[in-house]
């Protein structure tokens, strides 16, 4: 801890080691460039997704992906970007073996095909990647899931609950010595899973599952800026959620799911799913802690349990939080690309001391 003192209740400054992001979309090309500053700003290190078109699935595409990442940094700051390979059918164990050795990949993702934003290249049938699995399993690389069945006969409400008892209680048994994180966790039932799992098992949390519940994607009309998969809980799990993040267990740690779209391509009659977070996320996890009188646990779940999950340094640098409203702009970026990014045009509670 940095100043335990100056992180009680009612502070009205926060100093925090430099936070991580352990689960972030950047795109790529222009909206790279216009989204990159935010993330920068705030995270030393990020886990980068692999969900583009096409998608990252060898070394190779990885290293050349991350040279975009680190040219698009703004001059005079840091940011590492944590590289992790995209799961298909095909993938093979020398990729595994490849991966590990380039000290550059970090994970490797898992998404079921036809679950989410860029998908439709996921595995078919986990059954199928078990060579893979367990060369992961050899080599020590983690394993990051997106916990949801796409059988669409089971409730969009249930689908991460039905992936654990379908699919990740037997990946436990069966991968033992495989480190596995469970993304974005949104019910009791996966902070629950995780707590009990074995210490390999571990999950990340958004600022947005923290924030809001379900009734949020229907307050006062259909609310596309609210969608994201998994997609919004009841006000129950987001309560779970907030015990899970604030408890003071490793398992659990930062990861904002932060996805630009286009503002078109979510205000459409088949908008997409994602929520963009990044110009203010530890500024939302703050307020989030906050309401649970919780602050003095919002170090360790964005700055320390992360990283020695990952078996990677803790940052020894700081950031400083102020407690001082500002308003979300209205947009992000102009023109076609342009971002409509979370609590546009309202406020929060907390800003980064140099904004
Ligand atoms: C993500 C995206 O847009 O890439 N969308 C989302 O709703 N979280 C994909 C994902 O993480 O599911
Ligand atoms: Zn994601």
């Amino acid at each position: 801890m940095t100043s335990p003192a100056g992180n009680a209740a009612g502070a009205s400054r926060l100093v925090l080691i430099h936070p991580d992001d352990w689960h972030l979309h950047l795109r790529d090309g222009k909206v790279l460039a216009s989204v990159l500053p935010d993330t920068a700003r705030r995270f030393a290190r990020a886990i980068i997704m692999p969900n583009l078109q096409p998608p990252v699935t060898t070394v190779e595409q990885a290293r050349a992906y991350r040279e975009r990442i680190q040219a698009a940094v703004p001059p005079g700051l840091r940011f590492d970007p944590l590289m992790t390979l995209y799961l298909t059918d095909s993938t093979s164990p020398a990729e595994i073996a490849r991966a590990k050795a380039s000290g550059f990949v970090h994970a490797l993702k898992y998404y079921p095909a036809g679950a989410t934003t860029n998908s439709e290249n996921g595995v078919t049938d986990l059954k199928r990647i078990s060579g893979v699995l367990a060369a992961m399993e050899i080599h020590d690389v983690p394993l990051l899931i997106h916990g949801e069945v796409t059988d669409a006969t089971i409730d969009v409400f249930d689908r991460e609950a039905v992936f654990i008892e379908r699919h990740l209680e037997r990946l436990v048994r069966e991968f033992p010595g495989l480190r596995m994180v469970l993304e974005h966790i949104t019910t009791s039932t996966g902070a629950q899973f995780v707590t009990e799992a074995p210490g390999n098992v571990a999950a990340t949390i958004t600022a947005h599952h923290l924030l809001l519940n379900r009734n949020a994607l229907f307050a006062g009309g259909l609310r596309p800026h609210h969608y994201c998969l998994p997609v919004l809980k009841r006000e129950q799990h987001r309560q779970a959620l907030l015990a899970a993040a604030t408890g003071g267990n490793p398992k659990f740690f930062l990861g904002t799911d932060s996805a630009p779209h286009p503002r078109h391509a979510k205000e459409s009659d088949c908008g997409c799913a994602g929520i963009y977070t990044a110009h203010a996320a530890i500024e939302l996890y703050a307020e989030a802690f906050e309401q649970v009188e919780a602050l003095d646990q919002l170090e360790a779940f964005a700055s320390f349990y992360g990283a020695d999950f990952y078996r990677l340094p803790r940052n020894i640098d700081t950031i400083t939080l102020e407690r001082r409203t500002w308003t979300v702009p209205e947009q992000i970026g102009v023109g076609p690309e342009a971002i409509v990014p979370f609590r546009a045009n309202q406020p929060v509670a907390w800003q980064l001391a140099d904004a």
